[in-house]
């Protein structure tokens, strides 16, 4: 089959790779129809997440048809349409138990922290992932679900991380009615963060970028006020000003370990790998909010520590809610919402490349090329 494989920083190629086979019982092999390059993957193009192993093929957005199934797959069958949360998970574990999906116990050998996650480094267990034309998927009768004939193939496949992303950010943000929500990042989960503000009742949405075209897709997709951070010597105390001198009261950082805007934890980080990640937007954020604030973080960082404001946000008394988002636990209410329109996610997709091409899709989405915001990809055998 033909399949993303990395070669090493900014070194991605499409090559010939052999058919994954089933390997368990409860396996099944998906034949990809859509996948898509998430933010995350960028983390992985760039060289910043550990473990990043070469002849890796990355992709944790997909969806698809079944090819085959193990023997003990009860709930799926050759033929079938589903859609795949990124998290790879047992559903039998204590944290699977409790809803924690994407702290499954069962699925990662360096399960301490984060569980399994599909072509992504080997910290969250080396599973090879969906931007290939096959994809073997694990736990097939505990993850995938058949994608509803009402439901766009785009839609479902930002159902898969982006969208559920953003909307758990929105969770995590305990927003109450009449809330000043500040949104970190215009990407894709930043947009569905704010798009979600508003149905748990925000009265505020502010989104923080410096990508232009990305802020007038904030105003227009989202309703967000926008504010671009370069336009100010500092966001922090804008952000203040425009909150009555308090501060907002809930802050989502959809930014995560490339955030630009400090050249000294930029250096540290990109260059230096002395941090899991630069903690930019994440310290605006802490220094942006009201005391007793909530602070989302979605944005991801790799395992070692990274140079976080953690006295001011203890002094503030700031609550501070994090993870890798449980996808499969938002889906039934996500469905309604896509269903009645609440939520748009296929509107912020702005790039479709077959997959022979999709070295260009890293790169134009990297860059930020071409008003890029969300970028599919389309498997030749599809
Ligand atoms: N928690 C999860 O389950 C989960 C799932 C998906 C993605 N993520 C993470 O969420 C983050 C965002 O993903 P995405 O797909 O939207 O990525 P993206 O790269 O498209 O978007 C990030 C945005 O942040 C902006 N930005 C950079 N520095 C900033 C700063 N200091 N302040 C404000 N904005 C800044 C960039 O210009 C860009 O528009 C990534 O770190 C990704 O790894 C987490
Ligand atoms: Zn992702
Ligand atoms: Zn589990």
């Amino acid at each position: 089959m033909r399949a993303m494989v990395y070669r090493g920083p900014y070194k991605m190629r499409v090559e010939e790779k052999h058919k994954p086979t089933i390997e368990h019982p409860n396996d099944a092999i998906v034949r990809v129809t859509l996948a898509a390059i998430c933010g995350s993957d960028l983390h992985l193009y760039h060289g910043l997440m550990p473990d990043t192993r070469i002849g890796h093929t990355f992709g944790h957005e997909f969806i698809g048809v079944v090819d085959e199934v193990g023997s003990s797959v009860q709930n799926l069958k050759p033929g079938d349409r589903v859609m795949v949360p990124f998290n790879i998970f047992c559903g039998s574990c204590w944290y699977c138990a409790r809803g924690l999906y994407s702290n499954c116990h069962n699925v990662n050998p360096n399960a301490t922290a984060v569980g399994g996650i599909y072509g992504y480094s080997h910290t969250t267990g080396g599973y090879d992932g969906g931007q290939a034309e096959f994809v073997r998927v694990p736990f097939a009768d505990v993850g995938p679900v058949l994608i509803p004939d009402w439901m766009h193939d785009e839609d479902a496949v930002l159902l898969t991380d982006a969208t559920p992303t953003g909307y758990f950010g929105a969770q995590c943000g305990d927003i109450v009615q009449g809330d000043t929500v500040v949104v970190f990042g215009a990407g894709p989960v930043g947009l569905v963060a704010a798009q979600s503000s508003w149905l748990m009742g925000a009265g505020r949405v502010i989104v923080v970028d410096h990508l232009e075209y990305r802020l007038e897709k904030a105003r227009s997709f989202a309703h967000a006020e926008t504010l671009n951070f370069t336009d100010y010597g500092d966001i922090v105390l804008e952000l203040k000003r425009q909150t009555d001198w308090l501060g907002a009261d809930v802050a989502i950082d959809a930014v995560g370990a490339e955030a630009d805007g400090n050249l000294l934890q930029h250096v540290t980080t990109a260059k230096f790998k002395l941090q899991g990640g630069s903690p930019v937007a994440l310290n605006w954020a802490i220094d942006s909010v009201r005391k007793g604030a909530t602070v989302s973080v979605m944005g991801a960082y790799g395992p070692i520590f990274s140079a976080v404001k953690f006295g001011d946000a203890m002094n503030k008394g700031l609550t501070l809610r994090m993870n890798q988002c449980p996808v499969k636990r938002q889906w039934p209410r996500l469905f309604e919402h896509v269903r009645n329109g609440h939520l748009t996610p296929r509107e912020i997709v702005t790039h479709r490349f077959p997959l022979e091409h999709i070295a260009e899709g890293y790169h134009v989405f990297s860059a930020k090329l071409d008003g890029c915001i969300k970028p599919l990809v389309v498997p030749t055998a599809a």
